[in-house]
């Protein structure tokens, strides 16, 4: 049987994604790679793991060659925040990474999966049930890279015959790895801080409406996507997915049902706020609903009912240590 490869996979979404991965089809099929260089026993805790750069071509070639490769989940990028502080090198891990993974999927048959984003979308997008398809003129670089990396997939998939598949998806909320600079990160910080400190002074301001996702939709949601029929993909670029629509006061009342004593200051941060206000309020999933059954499980009590619960067992147990 082909092999699943993962590049990215120490960041956020990889951490989960890569475990949830080998349960389902074995832990020997699926090769976690990244950047990253790990220590020595790290890397044997995570085996198969190996130190992958995808701007380099040849790189992918060997890791798809030598493990039989017939899936790549494409997790590797700079994100909104990270790559408005470096645009050229967000240019480069992002649009040649995914060129060289297009590439190399067309050279051995492989399966893609390409994780776009809330970012895909800009100021002149309508922002409230933004529909599947609609404007999309991103004025970050990193939108800028969603929407060529979106059209690039959608272009192999016509041109080529590459089963390519991707999610827009919302602002993540996990407690396993921690966000890598994204400007949705507040609400992860939030829950973190509330566990242990009963404060968190958060970089966008109160009402500030995002769509979100808690981290075991968004796994469910890729994984169901790569097993969808084909057939019933009228959508090659991305999907629209979300599971809620909510604002920092929102996420912080929910919290505070939990914590009452829990108190959020507002010191706004101008160039993620720029961001998050060109972004969708909240998206129309209706396509991902209608083409492969999409169905979001957790809602805003459900995320911060098991968000503080598994956080404060991630505390006790660091206490113990
Ligand atoms: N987390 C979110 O809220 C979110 C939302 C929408 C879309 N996405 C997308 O999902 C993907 C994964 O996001 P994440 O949150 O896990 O990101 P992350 O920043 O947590 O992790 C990205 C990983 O990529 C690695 N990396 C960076 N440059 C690389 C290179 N040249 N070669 C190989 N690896 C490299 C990093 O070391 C890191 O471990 C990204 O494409 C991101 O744009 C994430």
């Amino acid at each position: 049987m082909a092999s699943i490869l993962v590049t990215g996979a120490l960041g956020q979404i990889g951490s989960e994604l890569v475990p949830a991965l080998r349960d389902r089809y074995g832990a020997d099929r699926v090769i976690a790679t990244d950047l990253k260089v790990l220590p020595p026993g790290s890397a044997a805790a995570l085996a198969p793991y190996g130190h992958l750069d995808c701007t380099e071509a040849h790189q992918l070639h060997e890791a798809v060659r030598r493990y039989a490769v017939g899936t790549i989940y494409h997790l590797a990028a700079l994100l909104s925040a990270s790559a408005e502080a470096a645009p050229q090198l967000a240019w480069s891990v992002n649009m040649s990474g995914l060129y060289n993974v297009l590439e190399v999927a067309r050279e051995y048959g492989c399966q893609v999966f390409f994780p776009s984003s809330i970012g895909a979308f800009g100021p002149s997008t309508p922002r409230d049930a933004t529909p599947q398809v609609t404007i999309q003129r991103p004025n970050t670089i990193y939108g800028v890279t969603k929407v060529a990396g979106e059209l690039l997939c959608d272009y192999y998939a016509s041109r080529f015959g590459i089963d390519t598949r991707g999610l827009r998806l919302p602002g993540l909320v996990s407690y396993v790895a921690a966000p890598g600079g994204g400007t949705t990160d507040y609400a992860v910080e939030m829950h973190y801080h509330a566990v242990r400190y009963a404060s968190y002074s958060c970089f966008l301001a109160a009402d500030t409406r995002l769509d979100m996702m808690y981290m075991p939709d968004a796994l469910a949601a890729m994984i169901e996507l790569m097993e969808a029929d084909p057939a019933r993909l009228n959508h090659r670029n991305a999907y629209n997915v979300t599971a809620m629509s909510v604002t920092p006061a929102e996420i912080a009342d929910a919290i505070r049902r939990r914590i009452p004593g829990f108190a959020v200051e507002y010191d706004v941060d101008p160039v993620r706020q720029a961001i998050a206000d060109s972004w969708p309020r909240s998206m129309d999933d209706s396509a991902a609903h209608a083409d492969w059954g999409w169905a979001p499980r957790y809602d805003l009590e459900a995320m911060t009912e098991d968000m503080l619960r598994r956080l404060e067992d991630k505390l006790a147990a660091a206490r113990k240590h």
